[in-house]
């Protein structure tokens, strides 16, 4: 069974709600409720366990949010790798409005993180045992930009692949130093990342391709929404056209992808194989309404089509 960590740096607590309008001043009367472990490493590690494998998640946790995300990576069987913080765990409220089918997402910056907490969650990493280590989200204030170059060091001098899902200055930085083994940006990532305008597959191509001549990572997967995705890597660069599906939601969709995508390389098949397997994950997330992470019958069932 194939073992990963992962990192989140920046955890929520996902919460959930149905309203029939977002109307000022009343209360709004919600007919659903849900409350789901979330941050994108948590969201990858939910899903590489649907698919068979099994996933170990650092995560920073403080206050009584913390002890409620701890319980709800319990409910997940997750194995738990938290390192405390004084700050208070976030909580991310998704409203969905039945009668306009609107999602409305309230996300919170999170917690200030000391330094001395930083440090903490690098020591632990020290001490990972995993071939893979899938870093996703955004670094919480307080943490340096250069914090998953940091990790990258990490993973580097213990031989365990390093694979990160991030945006802006965190992702920037993050290739000061040792080649990643894979990054996953989407368009505007790539845009921001190389500083250049790409609107075309063939220019995302390119620029993905040149992160990989220049040693920052072995293999940059750049993921277009319904356009698909293109792969650059040791043996050169693919693309492959999106699957067709009905869109409900498109949250998801990247965590799914990443999660899919390592699952198929820590199996050992080739990586435009694990990108196909990915962007299939990628569509079966689409597939699910709201908040909710791909189904592994979706995916499947996606992917052999896609492999035809
Ligand atoms: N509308 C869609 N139709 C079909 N497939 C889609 C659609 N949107 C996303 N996908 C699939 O999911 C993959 C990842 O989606 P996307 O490129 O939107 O990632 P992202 O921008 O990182 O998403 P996120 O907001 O979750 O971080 C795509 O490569 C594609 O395979
Ligand atoms: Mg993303």
């Amino acid at each position: 069974m194939p073992t990963i960590a992962t990192l989140t740096m920046n955890p929520t607590i996902d919460v959930d709600y149905s309203v029939d309008r977002m109307v000022p001043t009343r209360k709004l009367r919600s007919t659903r409720e849900s409350y789901d472990p979330g941050g994108g490493g948590i969201n990858v590690a939910r899903v590489f366990v649907r698919l068979g494998g099994n996933a170990s998640c650092y995560y920073l946790s403080g206050g009584a949010t913390g002890v409620a995300l701890d319980g709800l990576l319990d409910l997940h069987q997750l194995v738990r790798r938290p390192v405390r913080i004084a700050g208070s765990t976030r909580i991310a409220c998704n409203v969905h409005e039945i009668e306009q089918g609107e999602e409305f997402r309230f996300v919170p910056e999170g917690p200030a993180v000391s330094q001395a907490e930083w440090l903490a969650c690098l020591s632990a990493l020290e001490q990972s045992e995993c071939d893979y280590l899938v870093a996703s989200g955004s670094l919480p204030p307080g943490v340096p930009e250069d914090f998953y170059a940091r990790v990258a060091r990490i993973a580097a001098e213990r031989g365990i692949k390093f694979v990160l899902d991030s945006s802006g200055a965190a992702l920037r930085e993050s290739m000061s130093g040792e080649a990643l083994h894979l990054i996953k940006p989407n368009q505007v990532e790539l845009e921001q990342l190389t500083g250049r305008t790409l609107d075309s597959t063939d220019a995302a191509a390119a620029a993905a391709m040149e992160l990989v001549t220049a040693g920052k990572a072995e293999m940059v997967a750049v993921t277009m929404g319904s356009d698909g995705g293109v792969l650059a890597g040791p043996g050169g660069v693919q693309h492959l056209p999106a699957i067709q599906v009905e869109a409900k939601s498109a949250v998801g969709a990247g965590d799914s992808f990443l999660a899919a995508m390592v699952y198929a390389l820590a199996t050992g098949r080739e990586p435009v194989d694990a990108f196909r397997y990915g962007m299939a994950a990628g569509s079966a997330a689409v597939l699910t309404p709201g908040t909710d992470l791909c189904r592994k019958d979706d995916l499947e069932r996606l992917y052999a089509q896609a492999s035809v």
